[in-house]
């Protein structure tokens, strides 16, 4: 969170370097933040670009593989590049690796030989390291690297280049050729990603620093040329880099042949087909920057950057998806192209006009590249979880609603809110605490005017199974007598400065240190500041908010640390900026995990800043956003970039951060935040008081049946969950994903589908809007979820619906089987034991339908023990069955309290849409479970109007974690 006015600033004045912060901001300051032409290297990587461009056919690319150095075994295939430097032809050596693994995924590694010259040791700042970073891997990637040692060469001409045959049952090819060095990625016998078609790879290589020759007598010493201005040194915004490693940035053209959308590298405010970047009509003119920033009230529809970064990109086109997963933690930008294809070489798919041709600069670091040859959205998303890893868990808390503002101001105030939560019967799960609730912005201590019992009213929250979250960020407030600032301090834990001395600047707490977390041992150290007993007050229901630590540094370059900065192993800030958010965020969770020993609960931790893998470690939100309706608008598209990047865990501020929303507003974000993977509703210092029973009625009412909306679909919500954990999918599904051959449906990005639900949602996000267009993907029946009417609907075309203010556009697609939990309660801790009700939509053509529940107890890591409940529903005529899903394995031989208490735990009602109309006249039903049979009452109800035919059973009384059968006559 960030304020816009400042109030501690009046003792900072001095500092000239935050004034652009002290003014009355309404928007983010674009000037504040880089722009290419503002960052050497990308500056230098697009002028290369145009370089290319402009020689055309006799642009040459400099790399080429030495042949002798060419070898193929045990699934990797190495070399070395030659890069000729100069005219004189003087070469530099790059080792490159092509890695294929068993799941069919090939990874391109180049490093940077170094050389035995002692011009390019460091000219100052000796403690940085003198390699190329590459210790990514080691926090980013947690498995699929086992490698594939059947990959084997084909082809004969292995002087020019080497095809290797890999992937299941051989189906990929990577053709690499020598000179100049390309790749070539194929799927059964085509072009679908090209490496360095335009020639566009560049490692700066290293090199010694020629200083200018001295200025003589009354003249001006020469400038460097233009190009070379950024080398040793670069200004912005009165703060200078220090280069003392000097240009050493790495770019590579990828090209994705036949694909005219691209998808992922969030988080960017923007489309989730990603808009081109270089010229022409609606393009930005911006490459899409990735470097984790405090960007607060955010500009929308841009390519800037935000607070998080995933540098995982999918393209797709009918049928087909392939994907890049671009291994570097420095700054990088990605520009992106169109190009419409003339002749039609090969035959490749419907769709396939137009080639997307990116452009991939980071500042520093290996060229390490992921490739996923598909052919299915999924498949690629599945790949990239291996590597990076599922989605945990969650505390079952975490998926109910949270109550936030910067900020409840006392202990007192928090109860009042609970009282009145509860009073009003408005359900939630969680209430927070912004960093007003410590004394001085010190982190771990209680503001004890305000906070005089923070234990008790924890427990008063307990009484209803809610949950209290506490901000801890990662700077260290720089004061005396303060326990966490003398252990950083005297432990050397804290990020340091090029100097090497301990780095200090100014956030929330004025002066401060920041933690590094790269560092084991601090991180060991954090662990202990969470123990119960050390940071008192809190509870087993106290759960954690780490904000800033993209980091945000208010005195700091681009409001972050200086990229001089030196990390644990002597590795530059530059090299691992964007990483530095997922350390932070690892040691909370870590610490989370051992606040008492033997307590082995799941941990919840909100992030801002993530990269590829904090989707191991909890939820992002998408930072300060303002109550306006195009923040609301651009919300959905954020939040299924998100899922589709392998990070679904997400949210956005609901009513916005900044600024006050009307009553309309408020109540159409509570309507689309119902469905957030993340539900969170927060406010900054200034806005007014928003808690939902403040808004009034009508509105009060309509949020409320919002959330109760919420709290009823959240078995569904956490078998999505346990669907991301396994499988990588996304919670709420853009169109393109579910629908991949729907041209239609590939660039919208206002509507979803939730998990695998068949529930298809489209929030009102404009003002004054009374009614939708909801795009139809295909033939299927859609019904209304509220009023089970027949939504007319024609494939590949929008359907008009109404969607007054009370209404929440949301169908059910036929074919479906969804699990639901109907009786409305205070927290979703409550309903732990509450019966449940399946909603079946039986498809048009009548016949089969489909769905799960997964359910555990939320809390604990016991459901790898077995202790779950996995169950596979299917409608098959005139018989519903619940069956063990499979792949789940036997049931445990012993179960725990929880699964004991699911013993009493039923499927008690069965709501059937689109029931067949042979089931008109009948009034019960045989259930067959556990070797036993009863009868239930069955209520048919024919189509009337533009309703479909329903039929409902009560009192089914199946056990939830057992086997049955429901037959209608
Ligand atoms: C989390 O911290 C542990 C312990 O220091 C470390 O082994 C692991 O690599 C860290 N992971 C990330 C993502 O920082």
């Amino acid at each position: 969170m960030r304020s816009s006015t400042l109030t501690w600033a009046s003792s900072l004045c001095l500092l000239s370097a935050l004034t652009p912060l002290i003014s009355p901001v309404v928007a983010v300051k674009e000037n504040d933040f880089k722009k290419c032409d503002q960052s050497g290297f990308c500056k230098r990587n697009r002028a290369y670009a145009d370089n290319a461009h402009a020689n055309g056919a006799l642009w040459t690319s400099p790399y080429n593989i030495l042949p002798e150095s060419a070898s193929l075994k045990d699934g990797q295939f190495q070399a070395v590049i030659l890069k000729t430097i100069n005219k004189q032809g003087e070469t530099v050596r790059l080792p490159i690796t092509v890695s294929f693994t068993e799941a069919g995924v090939a990874r391109v590694t180049v490093d940077e030989e170094r050389r035995q010259n002692k011009d390019i040791e460091l000219r100052h700042n000796s403690a940085a390291r003198k390699e190329r970073y590459n210790e990514a891997e080691q926090l980013v990637i947690v498995g699929g690297l086992t490698l594939d040692k059947t990959a084997k060469a084909v082809g004969d001409d292995s002087s020019t280049s080497t095809t290797v045959q890999y992937g299941p049952d051989g189906q990929f090819e990577a053709y690499i050729q020598y000179s100049p060095f390309s790749v070539e990625f194929k799927r059964d016998g085509a072009t679908e990603i090209k490496f360095n078609d335009r020639g566009l790879l560049n490692m700066e290589h290293w090199r010694p620093k020629v200083e200018a020759p001295a200025a003589k007598e009354g003249e001006e010493a020469p400038a460097p040329p233009a190009e070379e201005s950024t080398w040793w040194d670069e200004t912005f915004g009165g703060n200078t880099d220090t280069k003392p490693r000097g240009p050493e940035s790495v770019g590579l053209d990828i090209s994705f042949v036949g694909y005219d959308h691209v998808y992922g590298i969030p988080s960017h405010a923007g489309p989730l087909s990603l808009k081109e970047t270089r010229g022409g009509d609606g393009s930005y003119t911006e490459p899409y920057r990735m470097y984790n920033l405090d960007v607060f009230e955010y500009i929308l529809d841009s390519p800037m950057t935000l607070y998080g970064s995933i540098p995982f990109m999918q393209a797709h086109r009918q049928d087909s998806t392939v994907g890049v997963f671009w291994l570097n933690a420095a700054e990088t930008w990605v520009d992106i192209t169109k190009e419409k294809i003339r002749s039609n070489p090969m035959a490749l798919g419907a769709g396939a006009e137009t080639d997307t041709k990116t452009h991939w600069i980071s500042e520093s670091g290996l060229l390490d590249v992921f490739v996923f040859l598909g052919p299915t959205t999924q498949d690629v998303l599945k790949k990239y979880s291996e590597l990076t890893g599922y989605t945990a868990m969650p505390q079952e808390s975490a998926i109910g609603y949270h109550q936030c503002r910067w900020n409840y101001v006392s202990d007192d105030d928090v109860k009042d809110v609970d009282r009145k939560m509860d009073k009003f019967g408005i359900p939630y799960d969680v209430i927070w605490l912004d960093i007003e609730y410590t004394d001085g912005k010190k982190y771990f201590t209680w503001d004890a005017d305000k906070f005089v019992d923070p234990s008790g009213m924890g427990e008063r929250l307990d009484e209803h199974g809610r949950k209290l979250v506490v901000i801890i960020d990662p700077h260290i407030k720089n004061t005396d007598n303060y326990e966490v600032v003398s252990q950083l301090k005297s432990k050397e834990f804290g990020i340091k400065n090029k100097d090497g001395g301990l780095f200090d600047g100014w956030c929330w707490p004025g002066s401060s240190h920041w933690i590094d977390a790269f560092n084991p041992k601090a991180v060991d150290w954090w662990k202990t500041l969470f123990k119960y007993d050390t940071f008192k007050g809190t509870a087993e229901n106290t759960f954690i908010w780490n904000d800033m630590n993209e980091p945000s540094v208010f005195n700091g370059p681009e409001t972050t640390m200086p990229k001089d900065n030196l990390h644990h192993g002597g590795w530059e800030h530059r090299d691992v900026h964007n990483l530095n958010g997922m350390t932070f965020h690892n040691a909370t969770h870590l610490a989370l995990m051992s606040r008492k020993s033997g307590e082995l609960r799941r941990p919840f931790v909100l992030t801002r800043s993530f990269f590829a893998g904090s989707q191991r470690l909890g939820a992002m939100w998408t930072g300060d956003n303002q109550a306006s309706w195009d923040h609301l608008a651009a919300s959905i598209p954020m939040l299924l970039s998100q899922g589709i990047a392998g990070f679904p865990f997400a949210g956005a501020d609901v009513g916005g951060f900044f600024g006050n929303p009307d009553k309309e507003l408020q109540t159409r974000w509570f309507q689309a935040g119902a469905f957030y993977p993340f539900f969170r509703g927060h406010a900054h210092i200034d806005a007014r008081r928003r808690e939902p029973y403040l808004a009034g009625e009508p509105y009060t009412t309509i949020i409320t049946s919002a959330l109760r909306l919420r709290y009823s679909l959240l078995p569904a919500y956490y078998t999505a969950f346990h669907q991301a954990h396994v499988s990588g999918e996304p919670i709420i599904k853009p169109l393109y994903y579910t629908h991949p051959n729907a041209e239609g449906g590939f660039a919208i990005d206002d509507q979803f589908f939730i998990g695998d639900t068949g529930l298809l949602a489209k929030p009102v996000l404009t003002e004054g809007q009374t009614t939708i267009d909801m795009f139809i993907p295909d033939h299927e029946v859609y019904y209304d979820y509220f009023d089970y009417s027949v939504v007319p609907t024609q494939a590949g075309k929008r359907t008009h619906m109404p969607a007054p203010l009370d209404t929440i556009p949301l169908l059910m697609r036929g074919g479906h089987i969804f699990p639901r939990r109907d009786q409305p309660r205070r927290s979703s801790q409550l309903m732990k034991y509450d019966d449940y009700t399946l909603v079946v939509a039986v498809p048009r053509t009548g016949g089969r339908a489909e769905g799960s529940l997964y359910v555990d107890d939320g809390d604990s890591y016991d459901y790898e023990q077995g202790q779950f409940i996995h169950q596979a529903f299917v409608l098959d005529g005139d018989t519903i069955k619940s069956t063990r899903a499979s792949g789940s394995g036997e049931p445990p031989k012993k179960a725990g309290a929880w699964l004991k208490a699911m013993a009493d735990v039923h499927v008690d009602k069965i709501v059937v849409v689109g029931a067949p109309t042979s089931w008109a006249g009948q009034t019960e039903v045989t259930v067959t479970s556990e070797g036993q049979t009863w009868t239930a009452p069955l209520d048919y109800t024919p189509a009337s109007g533009g309703r479909a035919a329903f039929a409902v059973v009560r009192h089914v009384n199946a056990r939830v974690g057992s086997d049955w059968q429901v037959t209608v006559a």
